[in-house]
């Protein structure tokens, strides 16, 4: 059965390691009979509880997208040892009004790229740690930390032959995690 899976990319840079790692992944021939969307996390403005039961269109387009999909994939660099503030301004916005959040229970996956050795090791963990409070589903093993090298994913979104079996690995493996959540 194809999933639907909503991609999240902590980054808004143009040229940003994670989304042509994002690409790279949703672009393997694993990954062919599903379907992706990625979310447009730099059209939410800064969240304010303010605006929970009004909110702006940009955040009812992520809540929606969120909400129609069978599960997230998250692909964050790492900001100062943590997550981008864009980031968490997204989940922040996903994840009210309270009671209503639209993360929990959908099975998710987190990745991550930097040019520092630790390929976000410690983004990764904090944002572990805040989808747990949410109530997300989380895969987790096998973990995947990525160095970006120069070359790692091609402009035609093809992974280089040293790493393209290992992140074919980590997709199939949140694929399958995904069907067992769905009772498959
Ligand atoms: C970074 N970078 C970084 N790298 C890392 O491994 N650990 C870190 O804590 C940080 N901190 C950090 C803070 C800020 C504000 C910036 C702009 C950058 C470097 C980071 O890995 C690099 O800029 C990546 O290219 C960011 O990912 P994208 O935008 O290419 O996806």
């Amino acid at each position: 059965m194809p999933i639907k899976i909503c991609v999240l990319v902590g980054s808004l840079r143009e040229e940003s390691y994670n989304r042509q790692l994002a690409e790279g992944l949703i672009h393997l021939p694993e990954a062919r009979e599903h379907t992706f969307a990625f979310a447009d996390i730099g059209a939410l403005p800064l969240y304010s509880e303010e605006q929970d039961n009004d909110p702006p269109e940009a955040v009812k387009r992520l809540r929606e997208l969120v909400r129609d999909s069978d599960a997230i994939l998250f692909v964050t660099p790492e900001y100062n040892r943590s997550i981008p503030g864009v980031l968490k301004n997204a989940i922040d916005h996903g994840s009210r009004p309270y009671g209503q959040s639209v993360w929990a229970g959908k099975p998710s996956a987190v990745i991550g790229t930097s040019i520092g050795q630790i390929g976000t090791a410690l983004a990764q963990s904090h944002l572990r740690m805040v989808l747990a409070y949410l109530d997300v589903p989380l895969m987790d093993q096998p973990e995947a930390y990525i160095q970006w090298k120069e070359g790692l994913v091609a402009q035609d979104h093809t992974i280089a032959e040293s790493s393209r079996d290992f992140l074919a690995n980590w997709m199939s493996a949140f694929f399958t995690f995904i069907q067992r959540h769905q009772g498959g």
